[in-house]
């Protein structure tokens, strides 16, 4: 049997900012994005009291995370699910209000490393990336239907490729003759297309098309921007939001929903705030903290990492 790994990133750092809201009775910690559970694992162990629910979109990364965490028995409940329906997972759980929510989000090393599933440019695999295979369409699917216009969008946007429209343009060419099916004719296309001088300094030719790929058949932007303010939402006084981004846009939604749940909504010029209208939140972190240079030497995934933190203060 292969066993997966996924290193977690800043790990006690997340533990030290979720353990104090999980340091009572009754605690829920949401993990929203569970992967192989290695989160999950060191908070339950450090926070005795606590219980879990485990989201993933995943069935794969699901299955594992289970086995990982079945010694912590009935503290542990698993649920695929998409975060952008928190509310409702909450709802069904029967749980009003949680003490900690933990996202961190992108793909996990079980989705990079398993080459059927697409997301890797260094193996061979048919060009899926769907995190949820049970539904919405595959990479292949948008590199044959989308336009050359919105291939661009999504390359230049996602990927920030400054030859988003030159691929764009040789991929609706290429797929006039035979559709795509397998990463490697992918990887094929951007070699010989991007010049090889940029290709000598810029990376692998197809990691910022393959990262564009799959943040659009994922929708990893809107489940963002609807699953932060859910969170907001579901904790209660004295519980906290982390969020660990490793991509600039993502970071950004992360940051604005932060900052408006910081502020007062009060006027500028009132005397005294009144405490309707005093802030809900207050932030734990300054600015986007990132991991230091021996982690990311450890592991490579840390380099991007942007991470962020709130407590509620009030109701
Ligand atoms: C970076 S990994 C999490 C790794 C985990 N913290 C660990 O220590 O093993 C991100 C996980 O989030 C999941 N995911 C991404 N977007 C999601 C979404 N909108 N809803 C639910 N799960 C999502 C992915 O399937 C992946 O397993």
């Amino acid at each position: 049997m292969t066993t997966f790994q996924h290193v977690p990133v800043l790990l006690s750092r997340v533990v030290d900012l979720l353990a104090p809201a999980l340091a009572k009775p009754g605690a829920v910690l949401v993990d929203c994005t569970l992967g192989l559970g290695g989160h999950s694992v060191a908070v339950l162990s450090a926070c005795p009291q606590a219980r879990l629910i485990g989201l993933d979109r995943d069935q794969a990364a699901l299955q594992i995370a289970k086995s990982r965490l079945a010694p912590f028995g009935e503290r542990v409940t698993t649920i695929q699910a998409n975060y952008s329906e928190l509310t409702t997972v909450l709802q069904n759980e029967k749980t009003n209000k949680v003490s900690a929510v933990l996202f961190d989000l992108g793909v996990s090393s079980l989705q990079l490393d398993e080459p059927d599933r697409g997301f890797a440019y260094r193996h061979e695999g048919p060009l899926d990336m769907r995190m949820d295979q049970s539904s919405g369409e595959s990479a292949a699917e948008v590199l044959n239907n989308y336009s050359a216009t919105e291939l661009t969008r999504v390359l230049r946007v996602y990927g920030e490729e400054r030859f988003a429209a030159k691929i764009a343009a040789a991929i609706v060419n290429r797929r006039a003759q035979l559709p795509f099916t397998t990463s490697t004719e992918l990887v094929e296309l951007l070699y010989s297309v991007i010049p090889a001088a940029v290709r000598r300094t810029g990376g692998h030719p197809a990691k910022r098309t393959f990262q564009a790929l799959r943040m659009e058949v994922n929708e990893e932007l809107m489940g963002v921007k609807e699953g932060i303010p859910q969170a907001l939402t579901a904790v209660e006084v004295g519980g906290r939001v982390v969020v660990e981004s490793y991509h600039s846009l993502e970071d950004r939604m992360v940051k604005r929903a932060f900052a408006n749940a910081t502020q007062s909504g009060a006027p500028t010029d009132l005397p005294v705030v009144p405490d309707a209208w005093q802030p809900r939140f207050r932030l734990l972190t300054k600015g986007g903290e990132k991991a230091d240079s021996a982690e990311v030497q450890r592991n490579p995934r840390a380099a991007s990492v942007r991470l962020r933190a709130v407590e509620r203060v009030a109701a």
